[in-house]
């Protein structure tokens, strides 16, 4: 018996030390945690169990017969973050450089399959060479496996991706399916083809960093939701996140016990300036009416001119849609539309409720926008909020715009509670703008025309640019003061708490892609 244990403990001893001590030391000097550091420092203490750590690869062509390493470069298993169950798998670098092959891939889909099954999230912690070019279509086939689970799982259970080393060729797409995707600074890159095939193609040089690093993905492409400086930290952002989130669909977040003194926030009156040109931060008023220090951003440096993030009120997870005016004014653009979309869908799948914040002068006008399609893409936001059915709240600070005013969640397209602070301008267009159209004649026929449209501009702001107007049809549910914010969300999301919608039976609907 002796000797059958010892081969146990010599096998799983050989399965722990990966692709062997020189590689681990390499992967050190990459200031890289290797893959089964990574899972116990993610996984609450002792909580972890492997899930096939003595798989091995099937592959004889090219010499592979002989380079034979248990767990066949991943990790995959099951355990606890913060008490709750989560399925994992973390690749691992030191074996083939975490090239996914046929049995690899199995490992993965084993313990997606699990985490579907069990209703528990899954965390993909990716660090890989790509498909194993030993294998060719087998690799392939294991890659769509993947991808298809993904695509199965999106909106049952969350999914989140760490990119903590290479993602390069199709491998980015499973992250992509996924609902966040976290990128570690310095060490990690995505692209679909790296600088080598873009020198040759388009002659362009780049370099790594440049054409997929943790921050080009993060500012430029909206590819990575968040990036952090290393692996250590980029663990606790994941645990931070799923801290927000429910286990699946069927559930809501948990909730976390809060002192709920506090709910009359005297600095909400001191944000927004009286001159209505003039710009302030949102993530003022975000942290006046939030439990403290509760926000958790995404798309931080991306499309900067909405803010996205979880936060909680009361000890409850909601979502966070806000222009800011700090960027372009917190107009709607190509790409802030895309990301609160995507941002508004993802609460909806998780029953997270939503809180938007609005001051929009409208959409982003201009040829560029136009020919990227902000049609189609504005679409997606009013398509998104629309279709939404968690509680859904709104608050508007300054101004509320043409057709912005109605896609930023308004009363019309089903908002439950919609609050405007005294200070709202809700009107198809500023005083100015509004004047000068209408005005045009008299303005021009006057004796002193700059005065005539001071005073034409006074008189339409008088009638139009307020809240009453919105008030007196219903549109707007009650004017606030700014100090009270916090403690009419609190009201109001806790009376939405019971909230059912019954929609109309279809396979699915056909958001503007
Ligand atoms: C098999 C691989 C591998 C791969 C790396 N290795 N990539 N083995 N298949 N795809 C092995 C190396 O042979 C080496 O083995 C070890 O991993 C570490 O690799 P190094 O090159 O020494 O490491 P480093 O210098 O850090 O470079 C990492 C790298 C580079 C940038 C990822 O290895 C690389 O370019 N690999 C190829 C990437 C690639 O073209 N993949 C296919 C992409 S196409 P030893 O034994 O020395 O430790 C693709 C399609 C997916 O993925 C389609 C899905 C639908």
């Amino acid at each position: 018996m002796d000797s059958k244990i010892d081969k146990l403990n010599e096998k799983l001893a050989q399965a722990y030390l990966g692709g062997g001590q020189a590689r681990i030391d390499k992967q050190h000097q990459k200031k890289k945690l290797t893959a089964r550091e990574r899972v116990e420092y993610l996984m609450d203490e002792g909580s972890f169990e492997e899930v096939g750590a003595l798989v091995t690869h099937r592959t004889t062509d090219f010499g592979m017969a002989d380079q034979v390493f248990y767990g066949d470069g991943v990790i995959t298993g099951y355990g606890t973050i913060h008490g709750r169950p989560v399925y994992i798998y973390a690749q691992d670098f030191t074996v083939f450089g975490g090239a996914l092959s046929e049995t690899h891939a199995e490992k993965i889909c084993k313990i997606m399959d699990m985490a579907m099954k069990t209703g528990a999230p899954i965390i993909g912690l990716n660090d890989s060479g790509g498909a194993r070019i030993q294998e060719g279509v087998r690799s392939l086939g294991g890659y769509a496996e993947i991808f298809h689970r993904n695509v199965k799982a999106s909106g049952v259970i969350p999914q989140i991706s760490a990119i903590m080393g290479p993602c390069a060729g199709g491998a980015v797409y499973s992250p992509a399916l996924t609902d966040f995707t976290i990128m570690v600074e310095n060490t990690s890159y995505m692209f679909v083809t790296g600088p080598n095939v873009v020198k040759t193609v388009t002659n362009e040089e780049v370099t790594s960093e440049e054409l997929g690093g943790a921050n080009t993905h993060a500012s430029k492409s909206g590819v990575a939701h968040k990036t952090s400086l290393n692996d250590i930290q980029c663990l606790e952002d994941v645990k931070t996140l799923l801290s927000y989130l429910p286990q699946n669909n069927s559930q809501t977040p948990q909730s976390l016990d809060v002192n709920l003194k506090g709910e009359v926030r005297e600095v909400l009156s001191d944000i927004v300036p009286n001159n209505p040109n003039k710009p302030y931060d949102m993530h003022a008023v975000i942290s006046g009416v939030i439990d403290d220090e509760s926000f958790y951003e995404i798309h931080k440096n991306y499309a900067e001119s909405i803010i996205v993030g979880f936060a909680r009120l009361g000890g409850r997870s909601i979502g966070i849609i806000a222009n800011q005016p700090m960027a372009f004014a917190g107009v709607l653009g190509v790409n802030s539309s895309r990301k609160a979309a995507r941002f508004t869908r993802f609460c909806d799948c998780f029953n997270i409720p939503i809180l938007v914040l609005v001051d929009v002068p409208g959409f982003l006008p201009g040829t560029d926008q136009e020919w990227n399609g902000i049609i189609v893409h504005g679409a997606k936001l009013l398509y998104a909020l629309s279709e939404a059915t968690v509680p859904r709240v709104t608050v508007i600070t300054r101004k509320a715009y043409g057709g912005a005013y109605d896609v930023m969640n308004s009363k019309h397209i089903g908002a439950d509670m919609n609050f405007a602070w005294p200070g709202a301008e809700i009107a198809v267009m500023g005083a100015k703008g509004a004047s000068e159209i209408i005005f045009k004649k008299e303005i021009s026929d006057a004796d002193d025309p700059a005065s005539k449209l001071a005073e034409k501009e006074k008189e339409y702001a008088e009638k139009f640019a307020n809240p009453y107007a919105a008030a007196k049809r219903g549109f707007i549910d009650e004017v606030i003061l700014p100090q009270n914010t916090r403690r009419k969300l609190l009201k109001a999301f806790s009376m939405l708490e019971n909230k059912k919608v019954d929609s109309p039976k279809r396979k699915h609907g056909n958001i503007p892609l």
